[in-house]
């Protein structure tokens, strides 16, 4: 295994004194972990080195071509002080998944692992405490070759940052309100829908920023083709119950394969529920609304944990889901999901990893 070089901050900055206003993402810590790959030498120089600015040739090619991928992760204070991370190899190895695609070069997925690990060790003072609160961590990969002919990159670089946050959406636990989007798509099958590259989340802006200005916190997607399968939310993966079903959308190649969507399917199969992975279309989900057998709708992701929706626009039509409130299913899996997360819950799932 590579050797990975150290060179700490000799400024380190002022934690956050107040962590019921971290809010997502805009505080970063003292250090980030960096790697360059070059054609013949491979992945190289991996490094942990004062967080701070990168210089970059205006031609490198991530800033034409969004030849990008990224991840999301967490690690997490458990009230022992231990700190976790959560199905780490997992996240690995969907970058890996990304990275085939976009033609980036595999990474040793294994090795990454340990540099996050060594990375957070470096960090762990910055993992915040409060309820709810952890270090996301944000690996991510871009080409940057100085060429503005369009083929794949010869050069480019591997980032891990860390942020401490707190909700993801301002609305913490309480129920979001989703807009349906009609007139937009993500992604396509034989896309890159199934990715976590830069691309998607710059084709959900539009769609996103008109769903704000209705005040609805995110738009779920529906299928690029027919507009008629349900897809995923922009954050996130969705799962609807349905009388005593619960369904979420299957995974075809336009969706992203969320490990909290993973871990939520496993989670609730383990406790008896009869959870489906098929096609759901959102007029099955309104007649089912109409019927009174829409008992609750969630959405799952790392950013967002597991987020109830307690309102769905569809057109002129507004489905009201359980009053607004979270429901049992949706209270059950939070709690649950982030008690073997905060490592409050016995993990029998064997899902979490230890840095020490
Ligand atoms: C995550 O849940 O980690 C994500 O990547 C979503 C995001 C773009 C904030």
């Amino acid at each position: 295994m590579q050797e990975i070089r150290v060179e700490l901050t000799k400024n380190p900055k002022q934690k956050p004194t107040d962590e019921s206003k971290l809010g997502f993402g805009k505080i970063f810590t003292d250090h980030m972990f960096m790697m360059n790959y070059d054609e013949g030498e491979g992945w190289h120089d991996p490094r942990i080195v004062p967080y701070g600015p990168i210089s970059l040739d205006p031609a490198a090619m991530c800033l034409h071509y969004g030849q990008e991928v990224f991840e999301g992760m967490k690690a997490y204070r458990a009230k022992d002080g231990r700190v976790l991370l959560f199905r780490p190899e997992k996240n690995m190895a969907r970058l890996n998944v990304s990275n085939e695609r976009l033609c980036i070069p595999l990474i040793d997925e294994a090795f990454c692992v340990e540099a996050i690990k060594k990375l957070v060790e470096i960090e762990k003072d910055w993992i915040p405490t409060m309820d709810g609160t952890s270090l996301y961590l944000r690996p991510f990969i871009f080409a940057v070759d100085p060429h503005i002919g369009v083929h794949p990159a010869k050069q480019l670089i591997f980032m891990v940052l860390c942020s401490p946050v707190g909700a993801y959406y301002p609305e913490g636990l309480n129920p979001v309100k989703i807009y349906v989007e009609q007139n937009y798509v993500r992604a396509v099958r034989g896309g890159m829908g199934f990715t976590k590259t830069a691309g998607n989340y710059a084709a959900s802006l539009k769609a996103q920023d008109e769903a704000e200005k209705q005040h609805y916190t995110q738009v779920l997607w529906l299928d690029g083709v027919e507009r008629k399968y349900i897809e995923e939310v922009g954050t996130m993966n969705v799962f609807f119950v349905i009388g005593d079903e619960i369904v979420t959308p299957a995974l075809q190649g336009s969706i992203l394969s969320g490990i909290t969507r993973m871990s939520s399917i496993e989670l609730l199969r383990s406790w008896g529920y009869n959870v489906t992975e098929r096609k759901l279309s959102i007029e099955e989900v309104a007649q089912a609304a109409d019927q009174g057998l829409l008992k609750e709708a969630f959405g799952t992701g790392t950013a967002a944990v597991v987020s109830p929706i307690g309102e769905l626009k569809w057109g002129d039509k507004i489905m009201n889901i359980n009053n607004g409130e979270i429901g049992p299913i949706s209270q059950k899996l939070y709690d649950d999901l982030t008690g073997i997360q905060w490592g409050n819950l016995p993990d029998n799932m064997g899902w979490t990893v230890e840095v020490k």
